[in-house]
């Protein structure tokens, strides 16, 4: 198992050129648990996520990694523990799959130390499990946009890293893609005790995969907490602004969120 690691935000502001979009955010990942971050378009969510991974400088407050200050963090350390996959990657023009996963090993090299057997296995193993080792010799820009998405999860699962930060990873995926992923976020998570945190805009999945689920809306924590105790119509509501129906997940039992519509959601003629 891995060392579980602390991450929280305190009482975090971020925001960009003066337009404020977080203000004053209390967030604590629970260690060793996947959580599942959903909200409107706009609320804040791959901001927050870019700055728990140190992509962007809070404006006010903190980040603590282990109660440490994230700023203050010698890069390299963060990168030893924390790994993210943001909402929009973008691939060096040119790159081939299989060296793009391998830079997902780049923390772990020091200026001295030579390519291992252990990289190359994590890079076959992210490979492997991502599906994607006979996209291995193709360039990145040549693929299909669910095909080079996981491409990119292979990258983010080749750093090994015990805190791992996902913004939409299934977006392009299809159905079985989709669950694949999730599915594997979950074997991580019990097989290796990595903390997931992921940014999902398919709250069923959200529900069914999330140990915990947090509603964002904007920049605010409206609700957190195990999917089956928080998920109402009246939070979807307050969320989203969309009238719903929950009824449980006839597969896991979770809350399933059934929209209604202006249109086709009456009664079958
Ligand atoms: N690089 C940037 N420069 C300026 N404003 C930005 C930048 N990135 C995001 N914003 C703005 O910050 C706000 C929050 O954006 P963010 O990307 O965090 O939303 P999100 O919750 O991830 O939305 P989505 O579900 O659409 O991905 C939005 O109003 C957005 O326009
Ligand atoms: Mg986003």
């Amino acid at each position: 198992m891995t060392a579980e690691h602390t991450l929280s935000t305190q009482d975090l502001h971020l925001g960009y050129d003066g337009r404020k979009v977080v203000e004053g955010l209390n967030l604590a990942v629970p260690p060793g648990k996947v959580t599942m971050i959903v909200g409107p378009n706009a609320c804040g969510k791959s901001t927050t996520l870019r700055a728990m991974a140190r992509l962007l400088n809070p404006t006010a407050g903190a980040i603590l990694l282990d109660g440490k200050d994230i700023q203050k963090m010698p890069t390299k350390e963060v990168a030893g523990v924390l790994g993210i996959l943001p909402q929009t990657p973008v691939a060096p023009d040119g790159i081939i799959v299989s060296d793009l996963v391998g830079r997902g090993r780049y923390p772990h090299q020091g200026w001295l130390r030579k390519w291992t057997a252990e990289d190359d296995e994590a890079v076959a193993e992210a490979m492997r499990s991502t599906s994607v080792l006979e996209l291995a010799s193709r360039p990145v820009d040549a693929l299909s946009g669910g095909q080079r998405q996981r491409v990119w999860i292979a990258m983010a699962l080749a750093q090994r890293t015990d805190l791992l930060l996902l913004d939409e990873p299934t977006t392009y995926l299809d159905v079985t893609h989709q669950l694949e992923v999730l599915d594997l976020l979950i074997d991580l998570n019990e097989k290796r005790g990595t903390t997931v945190v992921v940014v999902l805009h398919d709250l069923n999945l959200a529900c069914r995969y999330a140990d915990h689920l947090v509603a964002l809306r904007a920049g605010k924590v409206l609700a957190e907490g195990n999917p089956g105790e928080v998920v109402t119509a009246e939070l979807i509501g307050e969320i989203f602004g969309m009238r719903c129906s929950v009824v449980p997940d006839p597969i896991s039992g979770t809350p399933m969120i059934v929209p209604i519509g202006r249109h086709r959601s009456g009664a079958p003629a």
